[in-house]
């Protein structure tokens, strides 16, 4: 039986730069955005365009094989295969592109652009999307890291199937060594996070919404999606008004989180669309959350296994980010937080939060 609960709402105030104070460049990202951030302002500074900016930040993550949600390194399929979804929104000239599920392509925001600027589609998926990567001189690459590896192969082990040591094994085998051997570059101190990585596999993520010295803006998200998922299983993160919505009007939003649930909601274009009806960043984030929340009748036990986050920034400066929970499901230590750069070091900020763990 659902129940209804009453919604909570942390008591926390949404950051505002006013017009006086407005930094001259700004990136606001997701909590994992440090480096992020800090490369989206260096470009931007060196007067590069604002999408330019955002996709150099996600860059770094995509590119990083000790990230293990976005890009090179990232989880992979069921079958062991990465996929990787991004969308890309650029304000001033008001386009966007994407591509979703592709495959053997380290940066999928790159090729998002590419869509955008040299086909007429928005969207290209599987495929067609890695040939018109190819087409374009990306070489396709193996994604799948001894890391990714090592954890995709203890969850299909764990599934209690015919993967891993069988009926006539030896007896007294240690779980997990006979894998360190079979991955020659996997190192024993990755077995714990693989067994915790199998048992709750992460939704990770990045998204960089970036604002320039003439009020241009763009935003970027992406990621290799939740593991283990169904070949073919695409999130919200190539959806234009999902993972991203920006308008150069009104402003930009991001999420990161639970794809299923954005995707009912069309988080990020509902975030922008309340900030045009004049509500603080911080409130259209809320906003969004509360109907994602309300789509589980508000019911927190169901809610409690749910990730989601928004990230918004207005075109005049004003930015905040939001998640359904303050805490994270796993570790009620780590605090929902997101980060932004104006024009100095990165920093990480507090999350406004829908419900208290
Ligand atoms: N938000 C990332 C995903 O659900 O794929």
């Amino acid at each position: 039986m659902i129940s209804r609960r009453k919604l909570f709402v942390c008591a926390a105030s949404p950051a505002v730069a006013s017009s006086a104070q407005r930094p001259r460049f700004i990136a606001v990202s997701s909590s994992n955005g440090l480096a992020c951030t800090a490369k989206a302002v260096e470009t931007m500074k060196a007067g590069g365009d604002t999408l330019d900016a955002a996709i150099a930040g996600v860059n770094i993550q995509e590119l990083d094989p000790e990230d293990t949600s976005v890009g090179y390194g990232g989880l992979p399929n069921e079958e062991g295969d990465v996929e990787l979804d991004s969308c890309v929104m650029h304000g001033p000239t008001r386009r966007c592109g994407a591509v979703a599920s592709i495959r053997g392509i380290k940066t999928p925001s790159k090729i998002a652009k590419l869509v955008m600027e040299q086909s007429d589609h928005v969207m290209l998926v599987g495929e067609g999307a890695a040939r018109f990567a190819e087409a374009h001189g990306y070489r396709a690459e193996n994604l799948l890291t001894d890391k990714a590896r090592l954890a995709w192969l203890t969850w299909k082990e764990s599934l209690g199937g015919d993967w891993g040591p069988g009926l006539d094994a030896p007896p007294g085998g240690a779980p997990g060594r006979a894998l360190l051997q079979r991955i020659p570059g996997a190192r024993p101190e990755w077995l714990a996070w693989a067994r915790e990585t199998a048992a709750h596999p992460p939704t990770g993520t990045i998204t960089c919404l970036t604002l320039n010295d003439q009020g241009e803006m763009s935003g970027c998200t992406t990621t290799s999606g939740l593991a283990w998922k169904i070949p073919g299983r695409v999130g919200d993160s190539p959806i234009i008004g999902a993972g991203v919505y920006c308008d150069q009007d009104v402003g930009a939003a991001g999420s990161t989180g639970r794809g299923e649930e954005n995707i009912r909601i069309c988080g990020a274009h509902a975030v922008v669309e309340n900030m045009r009806r004049g509500m603080e960043p911080a409130e259209a984030c809320l906003d969004a959350l509360r109907r994602a929340a309300r789509n589980y009748d508000d019911d927190r036990g169901w809610l409690s296994g749910i990730g989601l986050s928004f990230y918004a920034l207005r075109k005049d400066g004003a930015y905040a980010g939001a998640s359904l929970w303050d805490r994270a499901r796993n570790d009620s230590r780590r605090r929902s937080r997101f980060t932004v750069n104006d024009g100095g070091e990165s920093r990480s900020e507090d999350s406004v939060a829908l419900f208290e763990r």
